[in-house]
Protein backbone atom coordinates (compact mmCIF):
# COMPACT_ATOMS: atom_id res chain seq x y z
CA UNK A 1 0.00 0.00 0.00
CA UNK A 2 1.35 3.43 -0.77
CA UNK A 3 1.45 5.08 2.31
CA UNK A 4 3.00 8.66 4.17
CA UNK A 5 6.67 6.60 5.10
CA UNK A 6 8.31 3.73 2.18
CA UNK A 7 6.98 0.52 4.39
CA UNK A 8 10.02 -1.51 3.01
CA UNK A 9 12.17 1.37 5.04
CA UNK A 10 14.75 0.37 7.76
CA UNK A 11 14.60 2.41 9.80
CA UNK A 12 16.87 1.18 12.32
CA UNK A 13 20.41 2.74 10.91
CA UNK A 14 21.15 6.78 10.00
CA UNK A 15 20.20 7.65 6.31
CA UNK A 16 21.98 8.98 3.94
CA UNK A 17 21.09 12.26 2.59
CA UNK A 18 20.31 11.96 -1.41
CA UNK A 19 23.00 14.32 -3.33
CA UNK A 20 19.88 15.97 -4.63
CA UNK A 21 18.29 17.05 -1.82
CA UNK A 22 19.05 20.24 -0.68
CA UNK A 23 18.94 20.93 3.24
CA UNK A 24 20.25 23.78 5.10
CA UNK A 25 24.31 23.50 5.67
CA UNK A 26 25.06 23.05 9.17
CA UNK A 27 28.23 22.13 10.62
CA UNK A 28 28.45 19.51 13.63
CA UNK A 29 30.30 20.23 16.62
CA UNK A 30 33.03 17.92 16.97
CA UNK A 31 31.91 16.21 20.57
CA UNK A 32 28.57 15.11 18.68
CA UNK A 33 28.58 11.83 16.86
CA UNK A 34 26.88 11.10 13.61
CA UNK A 35 23.39 10.67 15.50
CA UNK A 36 24.43 14.48 16.67
CA UNK A 37 23.20 13.62 20.46
CA UNK A 38 24.73 15.15 23.60
CA UNK A 39 27.08 13.34 25.34
CA UNK A 40 25.27 14.36 28.08
CA UNK A 41 22.25 17.35 29.03
CA UNK A 42 23.42 20.45 30.42
CA UNK A 43 23.48 21.18 34.32
CA UNK A 44 21.27 24.04 34.80
CA UNK A 45 21.85 26.44 37.07
CA UNK A 46 19.53 27.94 39.78
CA UNK A 47 19.56 31.05 37.79
CA UNK A 48 18.36 28.67 34.71
CA UNK A 49 16.07 26.45 36.58
CA UNK A 50 14.26 30.02 37.22
CA UNK A 51 14.05 30.78 33.67
CA UNK A 52 12.20 27.93 33.19
CA UNK A 53 9.57 28.16 36.33
CA UNK A 54 9.03 31.77 34.98
CA UNK A 55 8.22 30.25 31.37
CA UNK A 56 5.99 27.72 32.73
CA UNK A 57 3.82 30.09 35.17
CA UNK A 58 3.39 32.56 32.44
CA UNK A 59 2.29 29.57 30.07
CA UNK A 60 -0.17 28.35 32.67
CA UNK A 61 -1.88 31.93 33.11
CA UNK A 62 -3.18 31.49 29.53
CA UNK A 63 -2.81 27.99 28.55
CA UNK A 64 -6.64 26.73 30.56
CA UNK A 65 -9.38 26.63 28.11
CA UNK A 66 -6.95 27.33 25.31
CA UNK A 67 -4.50 24.27 25.28
CA UNK A 68 -5.89 21.11 23.55
CA UNK A 69 -7.22 18.79 26.36
CA UNK A 70 -4.15 15.86 25.64
CA UNK A 71 -1.93 18.55 25.69
CA UNK A 72 -2.56 19.62 29.60
CA UNK A 73 -3.02 15.68 30.43
CA UNK A 74 0.26 15.51 29.11
CA UNK A 75 1.36 18.24 31.24
CA UNK A 76 -0.12 16.97 34.51
CA UNK A 77 1.58 13.76 33.64
CA UNK A 78 4.93 14.06 32.99
CA UNK A 79 7.51 15.83 35.42
CA UNK A 80 7.49 19.12 33.51
CA UNK A 81 6.48 21.16 36.18
CA UNK A 82 8.21 24.35 38.49
CA UNK A 83 11.52 22.42 39.09
CA UNK A 84 13.36 23.95 36.69
CA UNK A 85 14.34 22.23 33.83
CA UNK A 86 13.52 18.97 33.72
CA UNK A 87 16.17 16.31 33.75
CA UNK A 88 16.06 14.26 30.27
CA UNK A 89 16.49 10.77 32.00
CA UNK A 90 13.69 11.30 34.43
CA UNK A 91 11.62 12.59 31.48
CA UNK A 92 12.03 9.33 29.21
CA UNK A 93 11.42 7.02 32.06
CA UNK A 94 7.72 8.57 32.44
CA UNK A 95 7.40 9.08 28.43
CA UNK A 96 8.89 5.44 28.05
CA UNK A 97 5.65 3.92 30.01
CA UNK A 98 3.43 5.67 28.55
CA UNK A 99 4.17 5.65 24.75
CA UNK A 100 7.46 4.57 24.45
CA UNK A 101 9.17 7.80 23.86
CA UNK A 102 12.57 9.93 25.16
CA UNK A 103 13.64 12.72 25.01
CA UNK A 104 17.40 13.22 23.90
CA UNK A 105 19.77 16.15 24.05
CA UNK A 106 20.64 18.07 20.92
CA UNK A 107 22.63 20.91 20.45
CA UNK A 108 21.14 23.23 18.29
CA UNK A 109 18.83 22.80 14.80
CA UNK A 110 20.22 19.32 13.55
CA UNK A 111 19.71 17.84 9.79
CA UNK A 112 16.46 16.98 8.52
CA UNK A 113 17.84 13.61 7.96
CA UNK A 114 18.93 13.12 11.59
CA UNK A 115 15.86 14.54 13.00
CA UNK A 116 13.82 12.15 10.75
CA UNK A 117 15.73 9.51 12.13
CA UNK A 118 15.53 9.73 15.85
CA UNK A 119 11.68 10.58 15.53
CA UNK A 120 11.47 7.32 13.46
CA UNK A 121 12.96 5.88 16.38
CA UNK A 122 10.41 7.48 18.87
CA UNK A 123 13.27 9.69 19.88
CA UNK A 124 12.46 13.58 20.24
CA UNK A 125 15.40 15.47 19.96
CA UNK A 126 15.48 18.57 22.24
CA UNK A 127 17.85 21.84 22.83
CA UNK A 128 20.44 21.53 25.32
CA UNK A 129 20.04 25.18 26.55
CA UNK A 130 17.98 27.49 27.70
CA UNK A 131 17.15 30.95 27.01
CA UNK A 132 18.15 34.40 28.65
CA UNK A 133 16.52 36.94 30.54
CA UNK A 134 17.10 39.08 27.16
CA UNK A 135 15.31 36.74 24.60
CA UNK A 136 12.27 35.89 27.22
CA UNK A 137 9.94 36.97 25.06
CA UNK A 138 11.32 35.73 21.65
CA UNK A 139 14.21 33.25 20.83
CA UNK A 140 14.79 32.46 16.86
CA UNK A 141 16.50 29.07 17.97
CA UNK A 142 14.13 26.57 19.49
CA UNK A 143 15.87 25.98 23.15
CA UNK A 144 14.70 23.39 25.84
CA UNK A 145 11.60 25.55 26.77
CA UNK A 146 10.06 25.40 23.36
CA UNK A 147 11.27 21.56 22.70
CA UNK A 148 10.35 20.09 25.96
CA UNK A 149 7.67 22.16 27.42
CA UNK A 150 6.11 22.25 24.04
CA UNK A 151 6.40 19.26 22.20
CA UNK A 152 6.78 16.66 24.73
CA UNK A 153 3.77 16.59 26.84
CA UNK A 154 1.52 15.61 23.33
CA UNK A 155 4.02 12.65 22.90
CA UNK A 156 1.95 11.20 25.57
CA UNK A 157 -1.08 10.95 23.88
CA UNK A 158 -0.65 7.20 21.84
CA UNK A 159 -1.93 8.23 18.53
CA UNK A 160 -0.40 11.38 18.51
CA UNK A 161 2.96 9.41 19.61
CA UNK A 162 1.87 7.14 16.45
CA UNK A 163 1.60 10.37 14.40
CA UNK A 164 5.22 12.03 14.89
CA UNK A 165 6.76 8.67 14.45
CA UNK A 166 5.22 8.38 11.22
CA UNK A 167 6.40 11.41 10.34
CA UNK A 168 10.02 10.91 10.72
CA UNK A 169 9.68 7.68 9.01
CA UNK A 170 8.18 9.93 5.80
CA UNK A 171 11.35 11.97 5.33
CA UNK A 172 13.10 8.81 3.57
CA UNK A 173 10.22 9.36 1.39
CA UNK A 174 9.92 13.20 1.22
CA UNK A 175 13.22 13.15 0.54
CA UNK A 176 13.55 10.79 -2.28
CA UNK A 177 10.81 12.95 -4.27
CA UNK A 178 12.63 16.19 -3.27
CA UNK A 179 10.08 17.21 -1.47
CA UNK A 180 11.29 18.33 1.86
CA UNK A 181 9.77 21.76 1.71
CA UNK A 182 6.09 20.64 1.43
CA UNK A 183 6.51 17.96 4.12
CA UNK A 184 8.23 20.71 6.24
CA UNK A 185 5.15 22.50 5.47
CA UNK A 186 2.67 19.76 7.00
CA UNK A 187 4.94 20.00 10.64
CA UNK A 188 4.63 23.53 10.41
CA UNK A 189 0.77 23.84 10.23
CA UNK A 190 0.33 20.74 12.45
CA UNK A 191 3.20 19.88 14.76
CA UNK A 192 3.81 23.02 15.43
CA UNK A 193 1.08 25.48 14.82
CA UNK A 194 -1.72 22.80 15.21
CA UNK A 195 -5.47 23.38 16.09
CA UNK A 196 -7.74 20.71 17.36
CA UNK A 197 -11.60 21.53 17.31
CA UNK A 198 -12.65 20.38 20.61
CA UNK A 199 -16.50 21.12 20.82
CA UNK A 200 -18.62 23.55 19.15
CA UNK A 201 -17.00 27.25 18.99
CA UNK A 202 -14.04 25.28 21.02
CA UNK A 203 -10.62 25.58 19.23
CA UNK A 204 -7.52 24.76 20.81
CA UNK A 205 -3.96 24.64 20.12
CA UNK A 206 -1.59 21.52 20.43
CA UNK A 207 0.95 23.17 18.22
CA UNK A 208 4.43 23.72 20.32
CA UNK A 209 5.04 27.05 18.39
CA UNK A 210 2.46 28.04 19.86
CA UNK A 211 1.96 26.50 22.81
CA UNK A 212 5.19 27.39 24.39
CA UNK A 213 4.88 31.40 23.66
CA UNK A 214 1.72 33.64 25.25
CA UNK A 215 0.64 35.57 22.51
CA UNK A 216 -0.05 33.05 20.20
CA UNK A 217 -2.42 30.71 22.44
CA UNK A 218 -4.39 33.70 23.10
CA UNK A 219 -4.04 35.07 18.88
CA UNK A 220 -4.45 31.59 17.50
CA UNK A 221 -7.50 30.30 18.91
CA UNK A 222 -9.38 33.80 19.66
CA UNK A 223 -7.99 36.73 17.52
CA UNK A 224 -9.88 37.76 14.11
CA UNK A 225 -7.06 38.74 12.64
CA UNK A 226 -5.87 34.86 11.61
CA UNK A 227 -7.80 31.97 9.23
CA UNK A 228 -8.87 29.05 10.62
CA UNK A 229 -9.26 26.65 8.09
CA UNK A 230 -9.74 22.49 8.33
CA UNK A 231 -6.64 20.57 7.35
CA UNK A 232 -6.60 19.49 4.37
CA UNK A 233 -2.83 17.78 4.01
CA UNK A 234 -2.97 18.35 0.07
CA UNK A 235 -3.85 21.93 0.38
CA UNK A 236 -1.12 22.56 3.20
CA UNK A 237 1.34 20.90 1.85
CA UNK A 238 1.47 23.62 -1.39
CA UNK A 239 0.95 26.61 1.63
CA UNK A 240 3.60 29.30 2.59
CA UNK A 241 4.31 30.09 6.00
CA UNK A 242 6.14 32.36 8.28
CA UNK A 243 9.09 32.30 10.36
CA UNK A 244 9.27 34.82 12.37
CA UNK A 245 5.93 36.41 13.18
CA UNK A 246 2.67 35.19 13.82
CA UNK A 247 0.62 32.82 11.69
CA UNK A 248 -2.03 34.63 8.82
CA UNK A 249 -3.82 31.24 8.87
CA UNK A 250 -3.82 28.12 11.21
CA UNK A 251 -5.01 24.68 10.13
CA UNK A 252 -7.70 22.98 12.47
CA UNK A 253 -8.00 19.46 12.69
CA UNK A 254 -11.12 17.15 13.96
CA UNK A 255 -8.88 14.63 16.31
CA UNK A 256 -5.88 13.28 16.25
CA UNK A 257 -7.17 10.01 14.82
CA UNK A 258 -8.37 12.64 11.75
CA UNK A 259 -4.88 13.57 11.65
CA UNK A 260 -3.70 10.34 11.54
CA UNK A 261 -5.58 9.00 8.80
CA UNK A 262 -5.90 12.10 6.70
CA UNK A 263 -1.87 11.72 6.73
CA UNK A 264 -0.57 8.18 7.35
CA UNK A 265 -3.25 6.48 5.67
CA UNK A 266 -2.68 7.76 1.66
CA UNK A 267 -1.07 8.17 -1.21
CA UNK A 268 2.04 9.85 -0.95
CA UNK A 269 3.94 8.88 -4.46
CA UNK A 270 1.23 10.38 -5.61
CA UNK A 271 0.84 13.31 -3.79
CA UNK A 272 4.67 14.16 -4.26
CA UNK A 273 4.42 13.38 -8.07
CA UNK A 274 2.02 16.14 -8.44
CA UNK A 275 3.54 18.70 -6.26
CA UNK A 276 4.83 21.32 -7.67
CA UNK A 277 8.70 22.37 -6.69
CA UNK A 278 7.59 25.85 -4.49
CA UNK A 279 4.16 26.53 -2.53
CA UNK A 280 1.59 27.44 -4.47
CA UNK A 281 -0.83 29.44 -2.21
CA UNK A 282 0.49 32.53 0.02
CA UNK A 283 0.09 32.19 4.01
CA UNK A 284 -2.99 33.97 4.29
CA UNK A 285 -5.12 32.89 0.91
CA UNK A 286 -8.09 31.58 1.58
CA UNK A 287 -9.18 29.24 -1.86
CA UNK A 288 -12.18 27.63 -2.38
CA UNK A 289 -12.05 24.05 -1.54
CA UNK A 290 -11.50 25.37 2.32
CA UNK A 291 -13.63 24.35 4.43
CA UNK A 292 -13.45 27.87 6.48
CA UNK A 293 -13.73 28.05 10.60
CA UNK A 294 -13.30 31.28 10.52
CA UNK A 295 -12.03 33.50 7.50
CA UNK A 296 -9.09 35.94 9.13
CA UNK A 297 -9.31 40.28 8.80
CA UNK A 298 -5.97 39.62 8.45
CA UNK A 299 -5.82 43.31 10.39
CA UNK A 300 -2.60 42.41 12.41
CA UNK A 301 -0.58 41.61 8.82
CA UNK A 302 -2.80 44.96 7.44
CA UNK A 303 -1.23 46.64 10.68
CA UNK A 304 2.38 45.73 9.89
CA UNK A 305 3.03 43.02 11.89
CA UNK A 306 5.92 42.11 14.35
CA UNK A 307 8.14 44.54 12.46
CA UNK A 308 5.64 47.51 12.94
CA UNK A 309 4.97 46.74 16.86
CA UNK A 310 1.32 46.30 16.23
CA UNK A 311 -0.14 44.43 18.94
CA UNK A 312 -2.15 41.04 17.88
CA UNK A 313 -5.12 41.39 18.97
FE1 LIG B 1 9.37 22.94 17.63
Amino acid sequence: MATLADQDQDFSVLPDLPADVFTAPLRKPAHVGEDWIEPAQTRYGTAEDAIWNDLYERQMDVLPGRAASAFMAGLQKLPLGQRGVPDFNELSEELGYLTGWSVVPVPMLIPDHVFFWHLANRRFPAGNFIRTRETFDYIQEPDVFHDVFGHVPMLADPVYADYMQEYGRAGWKAMRYNRLKALGALYWYTVEFGLILEGPDDVRAYGAGILSGPTEAVFSTEAKSPNRIMLNVDRVMRTDYVISDLQPTYFVIESFEDLYHQTVERDFDRLYRNLPPAFTYANAAVIDVDDVLHRGTQEYLLRGGRGSGAKPI
